[in-house]
């Protein structure tokens, strides 16, 4: 298949471009390198071996997708484009609602125009709001606790309800828990610009010694040590499954979490990326982030019943693939 990729320069835009030419699909890539390097679609383009058409634009630039949607005859868009900080989103809502939802929304309207039939779109786990664990996704959806949280919930139903009226779309919403680690290659990977917003950039940024200590949210949470407890997922797993919701998805919304099922504490995570790496990451306990839920993992089944999804990287493999990553990123000192 002939893909659209928004975003496709970004953290898990740029894994799932690799995953889509491991598959034998191809890909035209669409960023705006807001938060994104350029040389990593040379990166992408050495990795697969084939020249990927690369346009810096903005995807909710209706006339530059339009364009784009003329020129190729795409058979579906992944839409990965979007301001993702939740921090940021509170400070700055209308940024997140404009962009987040226009983009959304333009690449549907194109894609009812030209007859494109599968859309892919990145969607989050915190749609759930604070519901218990294991979260499946026919829960009925709380209202989220931040504006960026509420991008994703309402694109879901803007895609939904735009489905309804368009039945022969097929519209894949991708439930994210927790992505982390990079391409076994170690030329991909999380690179944000600015100060990072996630566990995993911090602690990299930490055990490569630009940023003095990683603070932990808290340790006095209900689970087995005290802090929080999230699903994480390798970037490559998650990839995958973009792939085979492309490949398998008929027409009609399908929901799918992408996770692991299983729970890591920030301990545990700390706890490996050091055994395995052997560098050390200096912490110190601090009270708890607002609006930070103790305990967060993904039921699993309906994505691997329906898709064949299965995850196959562990949590060792995540922190082994972050610190290589990181290591050969310029002026970093490796372990
Ligand atoms: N944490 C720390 N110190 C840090 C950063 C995080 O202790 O410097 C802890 C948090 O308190 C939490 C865990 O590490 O317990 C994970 O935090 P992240 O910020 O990495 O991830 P979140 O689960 O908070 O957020 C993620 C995505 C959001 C999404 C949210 C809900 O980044 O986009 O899941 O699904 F909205």
């Amino acid at each position: 298949m002939k893909l659209l990729v928004t975003g496709g320069l970004g953290y898990i835009g740029s894994h799932t471009v690799k995953a889509l030419y491991d598959h034998h699909h191809t890909a035209v890539i669409v960023d705006d390198l807001s938060n994104a390097k350029e040389s990593v679609h040379h990166t992408l383009e050495t990795l697969v071996n084939d020249t990927i058409p690369f346009y810096q634009a903005d995807a909710k630039d209706i006339d530059a997708m339009r364009a784009l949607f003329e020129n190729y005859h795409f058979d579906g868009v992944l839409h990965f484009a979007g301001h993702k900080a939740v921090g940021e989103s509170v400070s700055r809502p209308m940024m997140y609602y404009h962009n987040n939802l226009n983009s959304t929304l333009t690449l549907a309207q194109l894609c009812v125009e030209h007859r494109v039939s599968k859309f892919i779109f990145s969607s989050s786990a915190t749609v759930y709001g604070d519901q218990p664990s294991p979260l499946h996704e026919g829960l009925e959806l709380k209202k989220t606790t931040n504006p960026y949280g509420e991008t994703k919930a309402i694109s879901e139903r803007m895609l939904t309800d735009i489905q309804r009226a368009h039945p022969s779309l097929s519209v894949a919403l991708l439930r994210y828990f927790n992505p982390i680690g990079a391409d076994e290659s170690g030329l991909l990977g999380e690179d944000p610009q600015g100060i990072p917003n996630n566990l995993m950039p911090f602690i990299t940024n930490v055990a490569s010694q630009r940023i003095p200590q990683l603070n932990v949210y808290g340790d006095d949470y209900e689970t087995p040590d005290g802090t929080g407890v999230r699903d994480y997922i390798h970037v490559s797993d998650l990839a995958r499954g973009h792939v085979l919701a492309l490949e398998k998805i008929t027409e009609g919304v399908h929901i799918y979490n992408l996770g692991t099922g299983q729970g890591t504490s920030v301990f545990q995570m700390i706890e490996a990326f050091e055994r395995v790496n052997q560098v050390s990451v200096p912490y110190r306990v601090v009270p708890r982030r607002p609006g930070d839920v103790a305990i967060t993992y993904a039921a699993v089944e309906h994505a691997r019943d329906q898709l064949g999804f299965q995850t196959e990287k562990s949590i060792d493999d995540m922190v082994k693939d972050s610190w290589r990553f990181t290591c050969n990123q310029k002026g970093t000192p490796s372990s």
